[in-house]
């Protein structure tokens, strides 16, 4: 598809899978909030588990939660399930214009392998279905019945799942996948397990017949999965904003530390003892860890001895913010990586081949939009005027340490 066509068709898509997630997600959030916030009805009311008031945009809000009998069966009740179908349907087109329909720009990575974009795009669609098939197998088994291994299970399955995707997918890629996962796994949960649930519910109520209630707790905990998922894969769909998280060697670890302590800060959303205090410490000393690591410094590649002024120009390019985009570990990102930089042979849009040298590197940081390099977007900012001639020469120095 044509550069130009495929990033209006992205933004259209985006746009619609920012409305619907905000939708699917806010809704779980306000039920999960009602749920918590419900107080004991006045005793009058028998089949009214608990009620609140609520006021919003000048209109007064009464909620009951009921326990439902066939002769209070409601003539129209609401279900919310359209959200979730819209987030997944617009997620996954989304999937494939910016990941598969681009020659593998953000799929793939000749650095970390060299994979086919067609085997690469298999690889991604499989994660998607083959992991609901095991986590679905799972849940179902004899085994459900012990939690705890079957969440020791999925977390394995889930740290080999990014270590692997890791090795084959670009980091961008890699992170995506295991978020549209999550995503499929959540959409999948809703339409297989909940929605199936709450119909057999209404419709044994309606035959006056007794529900199975064991179908309900197992839709319940469907639900709870899906809630530990909502923080871990809201973090994957704006981490391709942070190349610092998916560009960096480890980006495997840099997710699962993330996913985990977003997952961590749910729980203690969600449970509020002193086990869920200790959760809560856990998350942020996981996020301070991962601050640590992905820290760009200068290379420490031994027998190269770092000048004064190369450091210099390590702080001039960090405090720029310019590791939002460049990395140093070899790692494509936004832009090229600074590793091996100078001397490095470059390849403009128009064809044009050079060798990067000090009059190069400085144009590309003052006048970025005179040149630009194949392979990447125009969007490099233009920093013409923030550095002094000698600052500059602290960066070209700098680069030069980055073998
Ligand atoms: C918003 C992302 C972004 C930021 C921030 C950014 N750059 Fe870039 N940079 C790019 C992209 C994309 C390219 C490649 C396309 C081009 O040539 O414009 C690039 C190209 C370059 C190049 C040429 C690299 C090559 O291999 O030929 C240099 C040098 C460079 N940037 C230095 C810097 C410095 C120094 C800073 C901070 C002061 C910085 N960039 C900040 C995105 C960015």
């Amino acid at each position: 598809m044509d550069a130009y066509i495929n990033e209006w068709v992205n933004l259209f898509i985006r746009w619609f899978h920012l409305i619907a997630g905000i939708a699917w997600i806010g809704s779980s959030f306000f039920f999960m909030w009602l749920d918590s916030h419900l107080e004991q009805p006045s005793s009058s009311k028998k089949d009214v588990e608990g009620e609140l008031w609520m006021v919003h945009s000048g209109g007064f809000y009464q909620v009951e939660k009921k326990l439902i009998e066939s002769k209070n069966m409601p003539k129209v009740l609401h279900w919310f399930k359209w959200e979730a179908t819209l987030t997944w349907i617009s997620g996954f087109c989304l999937l494939v214009v910016v990941y598969y329909l681009r020659d593998g720009v953000y799929l793939i990575d000749p650095s970390i392998s060299d994979i086919s974009v067609q085997s690469a795009t298999i690889l991604g669609l499989a994660t998607l279905f083959v992991s609901w098939v095991l986590y679905d197998l799972l849940w179902v088994s004899y085994l459900s019945k012990y939690k705890a291994i079957c969440n020791f299970i999925c977390t394995l399955y889930v740290v080999g799942l990014c270590y692997g995707l890791s090795q084959y997918l670009s980091g961008r890629a890699a992170f995506i996948h295991i978020g549209a996962m999550f995503g499929t796994l959540m959409v999948a949960n809703v339409w297989m397990r909940i929605l199936p649930a709450q119909r057999e519910m209404i419709a044994a109520t309606k035959e006056d017949r007794t529900p199975d209630y064991s179908l309900g707790k197992k839709a319940k905990q469907r639900s709870i999965h899906n809630n530990y998922m909502t923080f871990p894969v809201l973090f994957i769909m704006l981490s391709n904003h942070f190349p610092s998280t998916y560009g960096h060697s480890l980006s495997w670890v840099t997710l699962l530390g993330i996913m985990l302590a977003g997952a961590g800060v749910r729980h203690f959303m969600n449970v509020r003892n002193q086990f869920s205090g200790l959760v809560l410490v856990s998350s942020i000393v996981i996020f301070l860890g991962m601050f640590f690591m992905t820290a760009p410094l200068p290379s420490k590649k031994d027998n190269v001895v770092v000048s004064e002024l190369a450091k210099q120009g390590y702080h001039h390019v960090s405090s720029k913010g310019c590791f939002t985009c460049h990395s140093v570990d070899g790692a494509k990102t936004i832009g090229p990586t600074f590793k091996g930089i100078w001397g490095r042979v470059e390849e403009l849009t128009n064809g044009e081949k050079f060798i990067v040298d000090a009059n190069y590197i400085r144009e590309s940081i003052e006048y970025p939009k005179k040149k630009f390099v194949k392979g990447y977007p125009p969007v490099m900012p233009v920093y013409k005027g923030q550095f002094t001639d000698s600052e500059l020469e602290a960066i070209v120095e700098y680069f030069k340490s980055l073998k």
